[in-house]
């Protein structure tokens, strides 16, 4: 039994770390340099000041012109720098073109010599005519000339393809440094004017230059330039050759250049930025953007150079489809892995239960011998009993499939919420056969929350009370398991004593009902359940109502079981702010009196109809015991109950109640009656009454309120103090310890 506390407190289902993530925009020059020129972005290693660019080579000394807010290299402008080993440059076109008036030829040849840089293999060679033949010779590791003709046999008609007619193209080595862009023609427009009078050359880049037959034979002359990439590197020396004297900073590495001499950097797989820079490579946060596969978003977990798709304790990353699956038990890999981990998750535990109960309907009874240890020493043997509906069992859990849960849903439709709390998501469902259930979904990626649904299945599985609401069944084949309850339509008591459906219609004899149900239901839950059940978040928000306005207690999340031979475990503090048993939050000893203070409060929401935490009222009586104390005390009772529930008939009853809830929230845990106490108390309560009813002989109101008021004080007068100091120490409670 030792076991399972320990287990209970070191239940850590998945490790979540959030990684706190900032991208951090950086500069892409060195600091202090300009970044920009015009509407370009200058990366080093190039600059356009002394001292900006890597002084080494001449190559990245740019120019910026600041009143034509154009960056220049050398006279070439320059459109596009990047880090990547790549600068676009604009290249003027080359033309010739006859003027039929005066017979004479117009004409434009240019060459371009560009030092360190040459030319890359994504430039095309273009030629644009329809009586044209156009030469490149270009200069420096290979000299060489190539060219393309185009003469047009009839008008050209294709628009957009460059391929003979009117047009053509021919790739260009890479490598030269020096080029010269030629066109000619072969009659002097003398017998083919009737198309165009102009042959035009030039270098594009490869998918910059869209060919428009009509538009380009007339006009191409007016366009100028077209962008034209050029490669850059380091030195001339490869990555082997510099060795350690590379000038690639963190994160990043060298490469030799695809040009043949020289390296360039690039950042690491998983990094991004300028690794020409001190901190330039950054680590890449993929789950923020699309750049990772992980098929739930929310699994995604960036790391330092890569992400992860992590899966929730039980279930298995496929490497195929990158989703979560349940794990499969067959795998022996997985149950060398689980024998070290059953020791220390009661969370795993249960869905190995659950795993184990689907194959235990299928019939695979390959039961190992570790889990049934297992099971032996945890009481699991029963639990698995009951989980599967063997034998007498009165509690059949059903296994729902993902997919029934999303048609029961609507797919999760956001009409189908009933409600949203700190736990996870309520949806209303509606089952095949047309009966309508709740649906809790645990927020995704709250450890604490599918740390918590799992234990609700432990505990609920253990009651069948009609009180109690019922868990039908759960679903493990999501990320987040799902539980699935009956449906309890009429809202929680909460929302008829102070929320929404404030009605007020909730009658002395409701109240009195709903107290005695309550507190049958915890009197069960402590001594008459198999494994005596510390419910830990009693609270009238708990409580839900159904149409016959019958209490039903929900909510186990918090609830512990309690070994047989223990009477308190000590455990996190957990609880509702107002309801909390100063005792416990104080030791961190849970017992069963917590809930019995928790019931007081409870019970002094239904005689009064204020909350258990109000701040409108003065400091003194924000708290509810608070108030009612010292009301006792001063002998002003009747102030505190709610107007709408007491007349002169019940004026007795209430005030016993009154002194029932006082003595439930007494300080000392040993001093508050037992829950079974408590329930026969109001049972007699409610008894009384009706004999007095049909005795017709009701005692003078005023008389019963002066006996009694002098009794209560008498008897209560200690606690009112105590109570108070007690309700101090709740007051410095942290938010965090109510949910
Ligand atoms: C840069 O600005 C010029 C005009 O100032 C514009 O034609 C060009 O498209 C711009 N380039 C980019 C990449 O925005
Ligand atoms: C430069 O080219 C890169 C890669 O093609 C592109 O992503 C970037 O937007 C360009 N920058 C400018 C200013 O044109
Ligand atoms: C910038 O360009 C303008 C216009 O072309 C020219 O007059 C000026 O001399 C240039 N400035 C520099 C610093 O080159
Ligand atoms: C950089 O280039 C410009 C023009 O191309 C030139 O005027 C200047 O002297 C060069 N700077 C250095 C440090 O060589
Ligand atoms: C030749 O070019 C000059 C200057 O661009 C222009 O003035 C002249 O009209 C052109 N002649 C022909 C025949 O296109
Ligand atoms: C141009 O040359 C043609 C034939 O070569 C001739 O017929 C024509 O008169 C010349 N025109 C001018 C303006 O010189
Ligand atoms: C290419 O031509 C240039 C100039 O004409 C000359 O200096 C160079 O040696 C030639 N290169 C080769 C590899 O022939
Ligand atoms: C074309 O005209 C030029 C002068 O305008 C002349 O030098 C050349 O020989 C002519 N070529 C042909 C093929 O007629
Ligand atoms: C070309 O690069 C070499 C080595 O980096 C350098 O020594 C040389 O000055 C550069 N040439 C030019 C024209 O920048
Ligand atoms: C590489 O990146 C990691 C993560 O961003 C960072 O912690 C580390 O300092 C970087 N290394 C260098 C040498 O900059
Ligand atoms: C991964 O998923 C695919 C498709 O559902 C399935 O065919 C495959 O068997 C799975 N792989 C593993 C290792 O479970
Ligand atoms: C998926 O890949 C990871 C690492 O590559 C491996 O550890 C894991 O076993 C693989 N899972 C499956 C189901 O193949």
């Amino acid at each position: 039994m030792k076991v399972k506390v320990k287990m209970h407190e070191g239940m850590f289902l998945v490790a979540i770390f959030s990684l706190a993530y900032t991208q951090l925009v950086k500069g892409q020059s060195l600091p202090g340099c300009p970044s920009t020129c015009g509407n370009v972005t200058i990366e080093y290693p190039f600059g356009t000041s002394p001292d900006c660019y890597y002084a080494e080579d001449d190559t990245f000394n740019l120019t910026c012109n600041e009143t034509e807010k154009q960056l220049f290299f050398r006279n070439i402008p320059v459109i596009n720098v990047t880090h990547s080993g790549e600068l676009r440059i604009l290249a003027d076109i080359s033309y010739t073109c006859y003027d039929s008036q005066t017979n004479s030829t117009n004409w434009s040849y240019n060459t371009f010599g560009m030092g360190n840089l040459t030319l890359s293999v994504k430039n095309m060679f273009t030629a644009v005519g329809c009586d044209t033949y156009a030469f490149l010779s270009t200069y420096g590791v290979r000299n060489y000339s190539s060219g393309c003709m185009s003469v047009c046999g009839s008008a050209p008609e294709t628009n957009g393809e460059c391929s003979g007619n009117g047009c053509c193209q021919t790739s260009v080595p890479r490598g030269n440094n020096y080029f010269r862009v030629r066109p000619y023609t072969f009659t002097n427009y003398s017998d083919v004017q009737r198309y165009n009078n102009c042959s035009y050359a030039f270098l594009v880049e490869n998918g910059s230059f869209n060919f428009d037959a009509v538009e380009d034979l007339k006009n191409l002359r007016d366009v100028t330039s077209f962008p034209v990439v050029l490669d850059w590197s380091i030195g001339k020396q490869t990555c082997k050759q510099v060795g350690n004297t590379h000038i690639c900073r963190g994160n990043s590495t060298c490469f030799d250049s695809i040009r043949g001499t020289g390296y360039n950097c690039k950042c690491f797989e998983g990094f991004e930025g300028n690794p020409y820079l001190l901190d330039g490579c950054q680590d890449i946060d993929e789950c923020s953007s699309i750049r990772h596969n992980c098929s739930y978003p929310k699994t995604c977990r960036n790391m330092v150079g890569g992400f992860e798709c992590k899966c929730p304790s039980g279930f298995d990353l496929n490497n195929t489809t990158m989703s979560c699956e349940v794990i499969d038990k067959q795998d022996p890999k997985y149950l060398g892995w689980t024998t070290t981990l059953l020791g220390t998750t009661i969370g795993f535990l249960l869905i190995l239960l659950c795993v184990s109960f689907i194959q235990q309907r299928m019939k695979h009874r390959k039961d190992t011998k570790i889990r049934h240890q297992f099971f032996e020493q945890n009481g699991g043997d029963m639990l698995m009993q009951r989980l599967s509906g063997a034998g007498q069992s009165n509690v059949d859990v059903k296994i729902f499939t993902e997919e029934g849960i999303k048609t029961a849903t609507n797919g999760y439709d956001e009409s189908r919420i009933l409600g949203e709390g700190g736990q996870g998501t309520v949806y209303k469902g509606i089952l095949p056969d047309n009966s309508i259930v709740a649906i809790k979904k645990a927020h995704l990626g709250d450890c604490s929350q599918v740390e918590q649904f799992i234990n609700e299945v432990l505990v609920l599985s253990q009651i069948n009370h009609r009180n109690v609401v019922k868990l039908l069944g759960c679903c493990l084949e999501t990320e987040v398991p799902l539980l699935v309850y009956e449906f309890i339509t009429s809202g929680t008591l909460f929302d008829h004593l102070h929320g929404s459906m404030c009605d007020s219609s909730l009658t002395w004899e409701h109240r009195l009902r709903i107290a005695i149900e309550v507190a049958g239901t915890l009197a069960y839950l402590h001594s008459s359940a198999s494994i005596p059940i510390i419910h830990r978040d009693v609270k009238t928000a708990n409580i839900l109502l159904d149409e016959n306005l019958t209490a039903k207690v929900a909510d186990f999340g918090a609830s512990r079981l309690i070994p047989m031979d223990k009477e308190e475990l000590a455990t996190k503090v957990q609880g509702t702010l107002g309801y909390l048993d100063p005792e416990y939050y104080n030791t961190g000893l849970l017992n069963e009196k917590s809930d019995v203070y928790s019931f007081g409060v409870v019970l002094m929401e239904l005689l009064s109809g204020r909350k258990a935490l109000c701040s409108e009222q003065p400091q003194q009586s924000k708290h509810l015991v608070n108030y009612f104390a010292s009301a006792t005390k001063e002998n002003r009772l009747h102030e505190v109950i709610d107007g709408q529930v007491m007349n002169k008939y019940n004026q007795r009853e209430i005030y016993e109640a009154a002194r029932i809830a006082l003595e439930c929230t007494r300080l000392i845990g040993e001093e508050r009656p037992r829950m079974k106490e408590i329930a026969a108390e109001l049972e007699a309560l409610r008894v009384t009454k009706t004999k007095r009813k049909w005795s017709g002989n009701y005692p003078e109101p005023k008389e019963i309120e002066h006996l009694l008021g002098v009794e209560i004080l008498s008897a209560q007068g200690e606690t009112s103090s105590t109570v108070y100091d007690s309700i101090k120490n709740v007051r410095i409670l942290d938010i965090e310890a109510g949910r």
